[in-house]
C-alpha cells in the first residue's frame, strides 16, 4: 500500500477541506508534469507518438473510472460547461420542448439550459431542498414535451447524492435523454455509466480527481451522440486524423469527433498520473475513506450546539461534502475565522462547505471543528 503522506506533501500549516472546489496536486502528478516539461524543453515533440500513447492510456483509465463500455465513448474536452454546451447546442430542439433540472444545480448545469430559451426551450427546476425523495420531485415535472433530464450526480453545495439509477431507469422508460454532471462524484464515489443508463456524462478533473483545471471527460453512448449535431470542426474531428493531404473527410463514429483540434497534452499527462494514483489506491478504498470522513465530520458537528447541518444525513444520500451553518453567527465571519486559522474551505448554499479527500487525516477534521466550536 502506498504511503499517502508522501503523495500529498501539503503545507503542514493548512487544513485543506476544499476538494469540491480545486484540489492540491499529488506529488506523482507534479513529477510527471515536471518530466513532461523537461522533455518538451530538451527534445520538443521528438517522441510525439509516446504522447499519443499517454492520451490513449488516459482514455482507458477514464473508461475504467466510469465503467464505460468502450474508450471510444469518451471525448476529452476543456471543462464540464463545454461538454454540457456540446449536448445542449447539439440537439435539434423544437419550440415548446423542455429540460428538467433541479434548483440546486451549479450554474453550468443551469445557465446552459436556460440559454436555450431563445429557441423556445423551457428549463423546469425541481425544488428539491429538504425533500425526502428528490428524484420523485424531478419526475413530477416531466411531461410529454420533456426531452432531457440533467442533474449533478452530487450537488455542489449540499453534497446531496442523487439516486442516478432511479433517474436513469425513469428516463429510459419515458424515452428521455439523461445527462449527468459527475464532477462532484468522480474520484470520490464509485460511478458506473452503464448501471445508471446515462446518455451523457461530463466532469472536469480539478476536484476529486486531483488534476489541474482545463481537461474534462465527456462520455456519450453511440446512440445519444448520433443525435448531436457538431458545432465545432477541425483536423482532429475526422476519421483519418493523420491524413492531412486528403481532400475528403468523414466524421468518426467515436466520441473523438467532439475534439476539433490539438489536445491539451499537459492536462492529459497530469490527469493520467492522478488517475493512476487513484486506480492504484483503489476506487472502492477511496470511497470507503471519503464516506468515513463524512461520517466522522457529521458526528462531530452534530455534537456542536447551534450548528445546523445542511447536507443530507441519510447514508445513501451522503458524499464527500459536508455543509453546515451556525444558527447565531454570521456565515461570513465564521468563514473568515476558518480562513485565518488556515482552514481552506468554501462558502456554499448559505453555509460552510467542508470537503476532505480520502487522504485527509481525521485529526485535521477535529481541528477544523474545534475552530468552529471556538466561535460558539
Ligand atoms: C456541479 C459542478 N459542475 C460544474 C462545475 C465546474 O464546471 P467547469 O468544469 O465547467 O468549470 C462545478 C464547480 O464547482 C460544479 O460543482
Amino acid at each position: 500500500m502506498m504511503n499517502v503522506d508522501n503523495e500529498f506533501p501539503l503545507d503542514s500549516s493548512l487544513i485543506y477541506l476544499n476538494h469540491a472546489a480545486v484540489s492540491p496536486l499529488p506529488k506523482k502528478t507534479v513529477e510527471s508534469l515536471q518530466l513532461f516539461l523537461q522533455e518538451m524543453m530538451f527534445q520538443g515533440a521528438k517522441d510525439y507518438p509516446q504522447w499519443q500513447l499517454k492520451e490513449n492510456l488516459l482514455r482507458e483509465q477514464l473508461q475504467e473510472l466510469i465503467h464505460a463500455p468502450s474508450s471510444n465513448d469518451i471525448a476529452l474536452l476543456k471543462n464540464t460547461s463545454e461538454a454540457i454546451s456540446t449536448v445542449a447546442y447539439g440537439l435539434n430542439w423544437k419550440k415548446g420542448e423542455n429540460v428538467v433540472i433541479t434548483d440546486q444545480e451549479f450554474p453550468s448545469n443551469r445557465i446552459v439550459w436556460e440559454s436555450l430559451e431563445k429557441y423556445g426551450v423551457i428549463t423546469n427546476k425541481a425544488l428539491i431542498s429538504k425533500v425526502e425523495e428528490p428524484e420523485e420531485v424531478l419526475f413530477k415535472l416531466v411531461d410529454e414535451n420533456t426531452r432531457l433530464i440533467s442533474v449533478s450526480a452530487v450537488q455542489y453545495a449540499s453534497g446531496l447524492k442523487m439516486d442516478l439509477k432511479k433517474i436513469g431507469r425513469f428516463c429510459k422508460e419515458n424515452h428521455i435523454l439523461f445527462c449527468v454532471d459527475a464532477i462532484q462524484q468522480l474520484g470520490a464515489l464509485q460511478f458506473d455509466v452503464q448501471a445508471i443508463q446515462a446518455d451523457f456524462v461530463m466532469a472536469d478533473g480539478h476536484k476529486w480527481l486531483l488534476a489541474p483545471e482545463g481537461l474534462a471527460l465527456f462520455y456519450s453512448t453511440p446512440q445519444a451522440r448520433e443525435q448531436l449535431e457538431l458545432k465545432q470542426y477541425g483536423w482532429r474531428s475526422v476519421e483519418n486524423v493523420s491524413d492531412y493531404d486528403s481532400l475528403t473527410w468523414q466524421l468518426p463514429d467515436s466520441a473523438r469527433k467532439f475534439e476539433c483540434g490539438s489536445p491539451n497534452m499537459l492536462g492529459i499527462h497530469a490527469l493520467s498520473a492522478s488517475l493512476s494514483l487513484m486506480l492504484e489506491m483503489g476506487l472502492v478504498e477511496i470511497e470507503k475513506k471519503i464516506l468515513e470522513n463524512t461520517c466522522f465530520l457529521l458526528n462531530l458537528l452534530n455534537q456542536c450546539s447551534n450548528i445546523e447541518i445542511l447536507s443530507p444525513q441519510k447514508k445513501e444520500q451522503r458524499s464527500g461534502i459536508v455543509t453546515f451553518k451556525h444558527c447565531k453567527k454570521d456565515n461570513n465571519s465564521l468563514f473568515e475565522q476558518l480562513k485565518q486559522n488556515n482552514v481552506i474551505c468554501a462558502q456554499r448554499g448559505g453555509g460552510i462547505r467542508f470537503s476532505p479527500h480520502f487522504y485527509t487525516p481525521t485529526t485535521q477534521l477535529e481541528k477544523a471543528v474545534e475552530i468552529v466550536n471556538k466561535m460558539l
